[in-house]
């Protein structure tokens, strides 16, 4: 069974990483979706890892070959832990690929038995992105363009708070 990882932040998953597990399934027999660590991203994280989870979980529902899984530690010790062959990434713009470049050769390093196969994002999902997303909803605009139907009104009344003055 060929099985790929798709990790990221998911904080929160929007339309843009829905698409790429969607495409993914379609190219593997399984698809687990990684609610990964990053420690870049350490002091800025919206939701809880568990809120990412379900958010997951309910716009991937329907796509019987994808699981939600979440993990602390070193990618390439998740896959060996699985088996997987391959870690799925979508690419957006030029300003993605020194970092996403560096984490493949990395992962390959330290996991060489698995692929980092990166995925061109669709031409509407280009400048998307969950800091984005999270921008525009504690803010109070619309983010219906960005994130799945099923779970808009979970992220707006998680991020948007009314302002009291
Ligand atoms: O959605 P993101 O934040 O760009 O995803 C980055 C992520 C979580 C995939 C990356 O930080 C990661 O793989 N973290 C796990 C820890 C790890 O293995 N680090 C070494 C990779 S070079």
């Amino acid at each position: 069974m060929r099985i790929a990882v798709c990790p990221g932040s998911f904080d929160p998953v929007t339309k843009g990483h829905l698409d790429i597990i969607e495409r993914a399934s379609k190219l593997f027999d399984k698809v687990i979706v990684l609610v990964s660590f990053n420690p870049r991203k350490l002091n800025s994280a919206a939701f809880t890892i568990e809120e990412r989870m379900k958010l997951i979980l309910e716009v991937t529902k329907d796509m019987d070959n994808v699981l939600v899984d979440c993990h602390s530690g070193l990618l390439a010790e998740y896959l060996a832990r699985t088996n997987a062959c391959a870690i799925v990434k979508g690419l957006r713009a030029v300003s993605d690929f020194e970092y996403e470049f560096q984490m493949a050769l990395t992962n390959k390093k330290l996991y060489p038995e698995a692929e980092t196969v990166f995925l061109t994002t669709s031409a509407e999902n280009m400048y998307l992105s969950s800091s984005v997303v999270k921008e525009i909803a504690s803010l109070g605009g619309d983010i219906s363009e960005f994130v799945p139907g099923e779970i808009l009104d979970d992220i707006n009344s998680r991020l948007f708070v009314p302002d009291q003055n």
